[in-house]
């Protein structure tokens, strides 16, 4: 464990920066004057995220294309992996996304391992092992397993709908609710959950970094609430100061229909809505806050994480890049 601690002049690499939990990684990497490089398959994307002053190179480079990992990696200490496959626009249902995760994770591992890569900082999602398990959850773990098998010592952060703006969970919540008085859902409405502030991710993320001692550990995190998807409808219309809304379960209303119907209400892509809402059936609540002892933080209520994402959103919904 001897050189696993990040020194100031060590460069961490940057994972999909470009995404949702990745753009808020840089700021708040740079803030801490980390030197960083990221990786993005359009550089011109990552030019934006990186706030002035901070040290952060941006290389071309995608998880499909070894080469480009062997060079992103030279001269690395730890790398931030927050990349998933999900998306398109396809209203078939997405089935190719784990088999593209499964082998950008393997690219990954097989480069860092020729590398002197110390540290691999996952961000996966909670849900526990067994047949119920939906696949996009499946494929998060499977992820994480492939990154814990290499030389680099991987720590596993699982969160279940991180609130934010621009996150695709957190999206569909807010524009179903803004845009629905009435809604009917499927029974997986009455599922429990324990979402998170991205913000209070951020804090998680940046916290391993700076502590050795979460390597090759796995830690589970939430906010404070834990809800239901009906509850955390109704909770989101509250902090919004909206009309209460009428919200019935329809059992048999499947993830399928479900999944069509936010294709139509909401601008979510149908390769990411519908995962996510096949995942609604199971129950994603943290099983122990281990992760406190060593990233201490003040976790924000869901109330207030509604409001902080509300607030990011600078023209009301439907400008969050959905
Ligand atoms: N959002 C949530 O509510 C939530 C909840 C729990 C866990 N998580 C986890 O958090 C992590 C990050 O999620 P996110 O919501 O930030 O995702 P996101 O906004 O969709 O971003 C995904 C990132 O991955 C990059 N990427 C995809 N394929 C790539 C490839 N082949 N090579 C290089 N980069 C690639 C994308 O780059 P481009 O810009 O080029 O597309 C983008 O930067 C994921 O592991 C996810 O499972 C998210």
């Amino acid at each position: 464990m001897n050189d696993i601690g990040l020194k100031a002049e060590d460069r961490v690499l940057i994972l999909g920066a470009t995404g949702f939990i990745g753009k808020r990684l840089v700021r708040e990497l740079a803030r801490e004057h980390i030197k960083m490089r990221i990786l993005a398959r359009t550089p011109s994307k990552a030019e934006g995220i990186v706030p002035e002053g901070a040290d952060a190179e941006i290389v071309k480079g995608d998880l499909t294309e070894k080469k480009s990992l062997e060079d992103a990696l030279k001269g690395i200490h730890s790398a931030y992996y927050l990349v998933h496959s999900m998306g398109g626009k396809s209203l078939l249902k997405n089935t190719e996304f784990a088999q593209m995760d499964k082998k950008a994770a393997k690219n990954f591992v097989a480069a860092s391992d020729k590398a002197e890569l110390k540290r691999i900082i996952y961000l996966g999602g909670l849900g526990e092992k067994g047949e119920g398990l939906s696949e996009h959850l499946q494929s998060r773990a499977e992820v994480g397993n492939i990154l814990a098998s290499g030389k680099a010592s991987a720590t596993i952060l699982r969160a279940a709908v991180i609130i934010g703006a621009g996150g695709a969970s957190y999206e569909m919540l807010r524009y179903l609710v803004e845009r629905l008085p009435v809604m009917t859902c499927p029974r997986w409405i009455r599922t429990r959950i324990q979402p998170i502030a991205v913000q209070d991710v951020v804090r998680y993320l940046s916290g391993c970094l700076k502590n050795p001692e979460t390597a090759g550990q796995t830690y589970d995190i939430g906010g404070p609430d834990i809800l239901t998807y009906k509850s955390m409808m109704e909770k989101y219309a509250e902090a919004r100061g909206l009309a209460k809304r009428i919200i019935i379960d329809l059992p048999f209303i499947t993830p399928s229909l479900s999944a069509y119907w936010v294709d139509l209400v909401t601008p979510i892509p149908s390769g990411i809505a519908h995962p996510l809402i096949e995942g609604m059936k199971n129950e994603v609540i943290c099983k122990d806050n281990r992760i406190d002892d060593f990233v201490p933080i003040e976790k924000t209520s869901f109330m207030d994480a509604v409001k902080i994402a509300f607030s990011e959103e600078t023209g009301g919904p439907g400008v969050s890049g959905f």
